[in-house]
């Protein structure tokens, strides 16, 4: 049997030991997933212990950067990440460090028809969230993707790193009133039930659809923005969580599960 797990602090309320064995009861494979909790100070040692018998982790909150940095090789998109986010033993022991949030984040645009070449999208944050899927996004060739931040250097540093990759800007929240097709929200505001200062004209209504990259059991505080605005959709992030975690799967086994149940049993779950 193989084991895998996810580190973090805290970890116990991850949904992603649910996610895992319910992708293996899909697929038929004997595994186990546990949740890792590791000491704030104490991860190089607590993954070097796991991976003794471990054939791969996923790694969340505090520690993605700290995976990045001990990974022995790294994909493209952790690279470009600069955080890490599903480690596997390769077979000369040396771990492998990817990075499946901005893939969850596009797979799960696509299950829901929204397609992303051609379209202008703005994203909103520039921290490690969305460093995390610029990558992946780009690659869709959007006609733009566009960054908005508080800070607005931090949105200029992130346009200047990735746009080798596809035509990127970067401004500030009062520079900005066109519509554009789509809007995701990768700022922790939701977390505190706050809004970034968005002008409304920013939604095109019927059309413009917003995606935030948090969920709860109510609607975001974002989305609920959104569809004051007359937005045409409205998405969460647990579409995501699913996808990133099926991602991370198919790294280890191969196999790729279908994560429509999953994701309606963990919807269910939460109302
Ligand atoms: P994460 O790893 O979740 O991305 P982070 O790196 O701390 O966390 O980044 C948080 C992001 O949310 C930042 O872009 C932050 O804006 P600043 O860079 O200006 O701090 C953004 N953010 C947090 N609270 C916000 C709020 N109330 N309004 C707008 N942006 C907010």
């Amino acid at each position: 049997m193989n084991n895998y797990g996810v580190f973090g602090n805290p970890i116990a309320h991850s949904k992603s030991p649910l996610i895992h064995r319910l992708f293996a009861e899909q697929t038929t494979q004997h595994i186990s997933y546990e949740p890792l909790l590791a000491a704030l100070d104490g991860f190089p040692a607590a993954v070097q212990e796991f991976f003794r018998t471990g054939s791969g982790a996923n790694v969340t909150v505090p520690f993605k950067e700290q995976a990045f940095a001990l990974a022995d090789q790294l994909s493209e998109r952790a690279q470009r990440a600069k955080a890490v986010n599903t480690l596997k033993k390769l077979s000369d022991g040396s771990l492998l460090g990817d990075n499946t949030d901005g893939a969850g984040l596009v797979n799960d645009l696509l299950n829901n028809q929204v397609q992303l070449a051609g379209k202008n999208i703005l994203i909103l944050g520039a921290g490690g969230a969305v460093r995390g899927v610029l990558e992946p996004l780009l690659a869709q060739h959007p006609a733009e993707v566009g960054i908005v931040n508080r800070t607005v250097e931090k949105a200029e540093q992130l346009a200047r790193e990735f746009t080798d990759l596809g035509p990127m800007t970067a401004c500030g929240y009062d520079w900005i009133d066109a519509p554009v097709d789509i809007i995701i929200n990768g700022t922790s505001a939701s977390l505190s039930g706050d809004l970034p200062p968005l002008a409304a004209t920013l939604i095109k209504p019927g059309h413009t659809v917003c995606y935030d990259m948090m969920y709860s059991k109510d609607t975001t505080v974002f989305n609920q923005w959104a569809q004051q605005q007359g937005a045409a959709r409205t998405l969460d992030g647990l579409g995501m969580l699913v996808e990133q975690a099926a991602e991370a799967f198919y790294i280890w086994t191969g196999l790729r599960p279908d994560p429509a149940p999953v994701l309606q049993q963990l919807r269910a779950q939460l109302e």
